[in-house]
């Protein structure tokens, strides 16, 4: 973690673009954005094919993505002519889990919905994560209590990798902003009321003013994380 202060004072005075090949040259050929086509991770593809930042971009398909985010995926690959690695859950995990558990078991109860996000989610992350020594997300702070607490440029102590949430300070209207300046294609669910988006059987729009990730695993009174980011 010798780089940690380093990269938090670069981020404080530096773009994010900036910020992105800093870490690129820190990690020749080691880091790499996660990508769940959300309209952050859109902003940071954005400006990592423009710029030419020599990172990797993978998404996990959970195989229950919703229809608008593989378009998405397509149209996103098509703009940038840059390759989107797609990783998969391990099919024999996904048998097993459905002849146990249901196919749609995640409502039955939060033990069988947090099975079902290792699986799907969890599990893969660590394979596409192999080698990385720099992670790079679309957490923004003001997403949950959770992510308000996090920094910039973090020691990620389980997988022993830096991560980085480069547009940790930035609001939902400067993530817009980006998007309607730069023309980024966005999930078209973003104009339905959807504001954080995962799959489609444990995401519903939000109303105006409800908390923005209200709408994931709705049926839960509080687990509002998959357990991607740690927080089981
Ligand atoms: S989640 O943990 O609740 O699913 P969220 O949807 O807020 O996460 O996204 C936060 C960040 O996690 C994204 O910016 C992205 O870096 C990563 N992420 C979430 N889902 C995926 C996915 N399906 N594929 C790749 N990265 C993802
Ligand atoms: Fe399964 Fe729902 Fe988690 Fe997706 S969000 S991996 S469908 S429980």
């Amino acid at each position: 973690m010798k780089y940690l202060n380093d990269i938090n004072a670069y981020a404080a005075t530096h773009t994010v673009e900036e910020l992105l090949h800093y870490v690129a040259d820190l990690f020749p050929g080691a880091a790499c954005l996660s990508s769940s086509l959300g309209q952050e991770d859109q902003v940071l593809t954005d400006m990592i094919a423009r710029s030419q930042v020599p990172v990797r971009i993978f998404t996990l398909d959970t195989g229950r993505l919703f229809y608008e985010t593989y378009e998405l995926l397509d149209k996103t690959q098509a703009r940038y002519k840059t390759p989107i690695e797609v990783y998969y859950p391990d099919a024999l995990e996904v048998e097993d889990l459905v002849r146990t558990k249901g196919i749609n078991g995640f409502y039955d109860s939060v033990e069988n919905r947090k099975s079902c996000c290792a699986i799907r989610k969890v599990h893969p992350l660590t394979r596409a994560l192999e080698g990385a020594r720099a992670w790079i997300t679309g957490i923004r702070a003001d997403q949950s209590a959770n992510r308000g607490l996090m920094e910039v440029a973090e020691w990620d102590t389980d997988k022993q990798l830096y991560k980085l949430n480069p547009l940790l300070h930035w609001s939902l209207d400067e993530v817009n902003h980006y998007i309607h300046t730069y023309h980024v294609p966005y999930n078209s669910l973003h104009d339905k009321g959807f504001i954080s988006i995962g799959c489609a059987p444990c995401t519903r729009a939000i109303e105006p003013g409800e908390d923005p990730r209200a709408g994931r695993w709705w049926w839960e009174s509080s687990h509002k994380e998959c357990g991607l980011h740690g927080i089981k």
